[in-house]
Parts: structure tokens; sequence; C-alpha cells
């Protein structure tokens, strides 16, 4: 079936047409190239196969199966909500992270990848030592938390969050995962609920974007990743400067402190703030395009 000019980037197109996989990732493609999509093809993929409940290579070796009721409609508007900007992540619904499937929307910013790295050193950090306990400062959807529990199971991680939407997802996907017994999720503004427990590991991805950065960032981020999840104040430092000073109190004896930062000026201004709190070991990794972003300090 031909389409016209005009209908090769309007996802209406597709309703009742019952048009093949093929030509409807062509529309879907040219639809959200229209919009400014950074990989428009991918994301049309994405798409489609989630509404026909397949995966891409499923969908890539079916090019002729026609796309009719009800799903070119629901196609049609979930290419319309990636026009918008919307992540693909909240119109799928979920994000893969370190082999976990874990739920994502409005509520907490969409896992990233560089964050599994995080957890890789997080895990490296643990002591040996039987059932450690760690600390998950703001644990928007749960992935750190969820993956460390999974990846360490005689650990147990208590994962603290400001937004009790962010925390009522994390609850979720903790449920899903079948975690309960080793993951708590608390609502807590930092360690502020903790009472006196110390950790031997402290892993946090805290908001670390300075506040005038984030108007210039992509809208799949500017607009749908919750401020409180970016928004780091005015050197992007400020709850930073608070987990640093507040970590030595929450931790055992050798005990670790691990952050992910923006990476650049903020490496060697985190490294010195985890010094002069009397951190030592304090040593710093690349993130999956080489730029420095963590940093870890221990205590003796
Ligand atoms: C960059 S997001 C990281 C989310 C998740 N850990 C991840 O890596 O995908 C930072 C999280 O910290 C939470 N947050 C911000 N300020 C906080 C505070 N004072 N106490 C606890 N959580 C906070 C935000 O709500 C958000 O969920």
């Amino acid at each position: 079936m031909g389409t016209t000019l005009a209908s090769a980037a309007d996802p209406d197109a597709l309703i009742g047409a019952a048009m093949p996989v093929r030509t409807a990732l062509r529309i879907g493609t040219a639809a959200l190239q229209s919009a400014g999509v950074e990989s428009p093809a991918a994301d049309a993929e994405w798409l489609l196969a989630g509404v026909l409940g397949l995966s891409r290579s499923a969908l890539a070796l079916d090019p002729h199966r026609a796309v009719g009721a009800p799903h070119d409609a629901r196609y049609a508007l979930a290419l319309r909500r990636r026009m918008d900007r919307e992540p693909l992540q909240h119109i799928l619904g979920t994000q893969a992270f370190r082999g976990l499937t874990v739920r994502v929307g409005p509520e907490a910013m969409v896992p990233r990848p560089e964050t599994e790295l995080l957890v890789e050193w997080a895990l490296e950090l643990l002591p040996r030592a039987p059932a450690p306990l760690v600390l998950d400062l703001g644990a928007g959807t749960g992935c750190i938390a969820c993956a460390i529990a999974v990846e360490r199971d005689d650990a147990t991680v208590l994962a603290l969050e400001l937004s009790p939407a962010a925390a009522a997802l994390a609850r979720a996907n903790v449920g899903a995962l079948g975690l309960d017994a080793r993951v708590t999720v608390v609502e807590s503004d930092l360690f502020a609920a903790l009472g006196g427990v110390r950790a031997d590991l402290i892993v946090a991805n805290p908001p670390y974007l300075p506040s005038v950065v984030i108007p210039t960032l992509a809208p799949e981020v500017s607009r749908f990743d919750p401020q409180l999840a970016l928004d780091g104040g005015d050197d992007g430092l400020d709850v930073i400067r608070r987990i640093v000073a507040e970590a030595p109190a929450r931790l055992k004896q050798g005990g670790m402190l691990l952050l992910e930062t923006a990476g650049g000026s903020q490496m060697g201004t985190v490294g010195a703030l985890l010094e002069a709190a009397g951190f030592t070991r304090v040593t710093a990794r690349r993130d999956l395009a080489g730029v420095e972003r963590f940093v870890a300090g221990g205590l003796d």
C-alpha cells in the first residue's frame, strides 16, 4: 500500500489501513524524525514491537505482517507521545538495567546505562564478610538497590528516597522482583529517617546538574525527568555536599562511600570534599564514554 507525501510523517495515516510492518515502520520513522527524535528508526521499531507484544528481532522477521486494529491506533498514539518527546521508556513502561526489567514512569528518573557501572563498582567494594548492609541514597526507580540485591544475594539494602511518588515506584519494583525480604524503601531526606543504622557501603546517584544546565538538555530529560532527580543547585553539588558531610556518621569503620557525579570539574571538587570529610583511598572511575564520573572514598 502506498503513502502520499503528506501522510509519510502522519501517524494517523496508519489507522484503519492495515499497513504491513515495513510500511508502518517507515511512517513511524518519518514521523519521529520530523519531531527531532535522535534515533527515529530504532524508536519506531521499539514502539511497534511493544504494541504488538513482539521482540524487535521477531518484528524484523515479519515485515509483511499487517498492523490492524487495535494495534494500528495504539502504535499511532505511541508515535504521537514520542513526537512530543516523551521518553521511549515512559511509553514502553520499562527499562532494562543490569539484566533486570525495571518499571519506569514520570515518578522517577529513567535509569541510565552509566549507572550500571556504578553498581558494578559498588559490588566490588562490598566486603566479602556475609550479609553486608548497603544504603542507596536517592533510590528513584530502585534500580541500584535491586541490582545490588540480585547480584549479591547476602546483601541487605535500605533504599532512601525523598519523593513519595518515586519511593512508591521503587517499592513496586522491589515487590515485582521478589526482593522485599532484602530491600526496604524508606521515604527520607537523605539519612534523616534512618535512626542509628551504620552501613558497609553508601552508594548514591544523586541530583548533580547545575540548575542552569537543565533547560538546555534534550526535552526527554528537561521536561520528563523529575526536577528533584536532576537539580543539584548552583554548581550541581548541593546534595553531594550534604551526603559527603553526613556519610561518615552513617558508615561502619572501613565502610565506603561511592558517588556518581556529572564528571568534569565536579570530580576534583568532590574528591577534595571527601578528603576534607576524612575519607581516604579516594579513587575515580570512568563511565562508558571514558569520562571520569564515579568517585569512592573509604573510612579507616
Ligand atoms: C539522579 S536520580 C537517581 C535515581 C536512581 N538512583 C538511578 O540511579 O536511576 C536522584 C534521586 O535522588 C532523589 N533525591 C533528591 N534529593 C534527595 C534527598 N534530599 N533525599 C533523598 N532522595 C533525594 C530524587 O528524587 C531522585 O529519585
